[in-house]
Parts: C-alpha cells; structure tokens; sequence
C-alpha cells in the first residue's frame, strides 16, 4: 500500500505532532428519572467529569479503564453523537462541540468512529459496496475513477478480496466484518478515528490482526486515533500516550513508556499487574488475560466518592483522600507530559505490584473454587 493509491487527494497537509484534537474540561451527565406519576430528574450520571486531553496529528491515543468508567461517552462526544454537557472540543483550532450540523460538515468527513461490535454496526440488508461507499455517498464526493474503484481499493487495503464487494455482511467472519468498518472509516480520508473497544468482540486470536491493520493505517496513512479499550494490554504496543480513565475522570496520562514502566497512580499500578505480558505478534498470536481484580465494586457515577474517587478502592487512602480532589498534575518525579491525580503516588517503578494489589477475598476463593 502506498500513500499514493490511498490518498489520492490530500485535502490540505497538516504537520505530525501538532494538536489535532484539543478536549478541555469535558463533561457529561445523564439524568436519572424517578417519582411517581410524574418523573422527574432525581440525579445525574456523572459519566464523563471534566477530561482534558490532546491527541496529535497522526499519533494513537489510548483511553483506558474499566467497563462503566465513560470511555464510549467520551468517543460519542467527540465525534458529536453526543452534545456534552460543558466543556470544549476543538478540532484543528475550532470548537466544535456546540457547533450546528451545517457548521460541522466540513470536518464531519474528518473524524470518524469505528464502533466495538462488528456485527450491529453493519447493516445486514445492505451489501458490503453500499456500506462502505455510503459515507461517500452522504457526503456527495466521488472519488476519481468512480465510487466502486475505491470501494474496491479500500478492500484491498483492509486485506479483504477486493471482488467481493456485492456480498453481505453475514457472509464474513466476526474479524472481516470489523475489517469492513475498517474500509467504512477510511472511506472519507479521516484525519481522526475514534475506535471504541474495536477488537473486544474478536476472538483473541483475531484480535491481533485487526490491531496490525489499524497500527498499518495510523502509520501508513498517518491518521490520528483514540484508541478506546478497557485493558492496557492492547493499547501497549499501539499507542504512543496512554490516559488511564477512573469513574468519569483521567486519573493518569502520560507516554507510553512512563505509563507502563513508571507508573504513579496507584489504579494504574492494579491496571497494570491484572495484565500480564501480552505480545501481539505479527501471526496474530496473544496471551490470554486476567481481569483487574481489585477489591470492592466500582461505585456508582451518580454518587461517585467524595475526594478522589478511587478512595473505596484503594490501599493507600489516607483522610486528605476523602476531603480533597487531587487534581491531574505533573507530580515530582515525573517527567514532562505525565501527569497523574493522587496524594500519595506509588514508587515510580513497577516493581512490588504484586504486593500492592488488594485481592478480593472472595473472588480469588470463587477463582480457587473453579478448579482452574
Ligand atoms: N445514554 C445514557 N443514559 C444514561 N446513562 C448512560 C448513557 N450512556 C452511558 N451511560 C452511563 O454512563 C456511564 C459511562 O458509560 P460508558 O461511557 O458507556 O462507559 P465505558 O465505555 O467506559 O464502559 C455508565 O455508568 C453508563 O451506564
Ligand atoms: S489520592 Fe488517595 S485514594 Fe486516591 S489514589 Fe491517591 S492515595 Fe489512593
Ligand atoms: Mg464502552
């Protein structure tokens, strides 16, 4: 695959490394009804709570935490499926989290989203040409050499045959489906793609395939990601900077490297010790994966912990950690761009992680139980 038969027409060069998205104090809150006969709004899920965070021309990345913590809300809010509730969203300079559709068209073709379950986000009636020439259509461009030229060159850069663009999704298999979404995002030129969890629904074995094809169109094509996923084993190997993300806040952000080998919030450290080494190799081989085992339950975002709101959970909670928010900066010890949100950090190390991990008690004997 070249540049050149991918992207025919370069709308306009950007430079890597400048801010392409520029996310600041993003929130969003779902009412909760209730009452009786008349409902009413009786609280609000705090989804997603104040984020800030910058994704570069043509870097990946990657937004992690556990199921529930607002990874999808805030993928919906910066592709504008969701209007949010107060902050700001500028692409390229330009806030356009309250702009109007007619305002967003330019730049909708733009920013793209790859959804998690290849089998819902593709239309079964339709066959897989008019699915992946639909945004083209939407958009009234045809690209030089007709609609179905391309469908079929973007196929073949998704690795799917290029002839089969007239058969129908339930003819693929769960990984070639996620390979048509794929060729659907690509189909406008993004300089942006949301993926949400893409490779959570593939069988393991698959999913290191689609992780290499999507690491091949960051590079190839030097398209931004924000790679959403809710472990930090699939992230490792695709992402330049990591932000880790806990009950509706970033809690720690910082490169790849100072994430997984210097970590300071005591979260990431559990993240990171229920994820055991993980090669994604190029034969499509992964290692099998824990769950986070911490002890507790995640709380609930409509009366999240006062203070910092890992404080349930975590095994250095002191009496500052219940009265005082700590806020998301660069602490001592950390380099340049890793900022964390903790009073009482870990070691910069990621030695004696094992030690620090709370266990729930009665999962392991559930897990011991199992007989596995
Ligand atoms: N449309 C909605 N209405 C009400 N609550 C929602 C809605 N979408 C998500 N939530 C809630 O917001 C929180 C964050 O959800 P989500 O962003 O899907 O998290 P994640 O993708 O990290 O699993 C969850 O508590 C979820 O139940
Ligand atoms: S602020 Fe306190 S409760 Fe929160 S992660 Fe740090 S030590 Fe734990
Ligand atoms: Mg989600």
């Amino acid at each position: 695959m070249t540049e050149d038969t991918v992207l025919p027409a370069q709308r306009e060069q950007v430079t890597v490394g400048e801010p392409l998205l520029e996310v600041s104090g993003l929130t969003k809150y779902f009412p909760v009804k209730g009452g009786f006969p008349i409902k009413r709004t009786v609280g609000h899920v705090q989804a997603v709570d104040g984020i800030d965070l910058t994704v570069r021309v043509g870097e990946s990345f990657g937004l992690v935490g556990e199921s529930g913590c607002g990874k999808s809300t805030t993928g919906r809010l910066i592709t504008r499926l969701l209007e949010p509730t107060s902050g700001s969203i500028a692409y390229r300079g330009k806030d356009i989290s309250r702009a109007t559709r007619r305002q967003l068209a330019p730049i909708r073709s733009e920013i793209q989203m790859i959804f998690q379950d290849p089998y819902s986000s593709l239309n079964p009636r339709q066959t897989v040409g008019k699915i992946i020439s639909g945004p083209m259509e939407i958009n009234g461009i045809t690209p030089e050499g007709g609609r179905e030229k391309r469908v079929r060159e973007l196929l073949e850069i998704v690795g799917l045959n290029p002839e089969h663009f007239n058969r129908f999704p339930h003819e693929f298999s769960g990984g070639q489906r996620q390979r048509i979404g794929v060729a659907r995002a690509l189909a406008l030129e993004p300089k942006l793609i949301v993926a949400d969890e893409p490779v959570s629904a593939l069988d393991v074995s698959i999913q290191a395939q689609v992780v290499n094809l999507l690491q091949k169109v960051q590079k190839e094509l030097g398209i931004a990601f924000l790679f959403i996923a809710h472990d930090l084993a699939v992230v490792r190997h695709f992402s330049q900077r990591v932000a880790v993300m806990y009950l509706g806040k970033i809690i720690e952000v910082g490169d790849r490297e100072a994430i997984y080998n210097r970590p300071r919030h005591p979260y990431t450290h559990a993240l990171l010790s229920a994820v055991p080494e993980v090669n994604l190799t190029d034969d499509g081989e992964s290692a099998g994966r824990e769950r986070i085992r911490l002890a507790g339950d995640v709380p609930s975002p409509i009366s999240p912990p006062s203070g910092c709101r890992f404080r349930t959970r975590c095994w250095k909670a002191q009496d500052k950690c219940a009265t005082e928010e700590p806020p998301l900066v660069r602490i001592s010890g950390n380099q340049e761009g890793h900022l964390t949100a903790c009073h009482f950090p870990e070691e910069p190390t990621t030695e004696a992680r094992d030690e620090d991990i709370v266990l729930d008690p009665a999962l392991v004997a559930l897990e011991e139980g199992a007989g596995e």
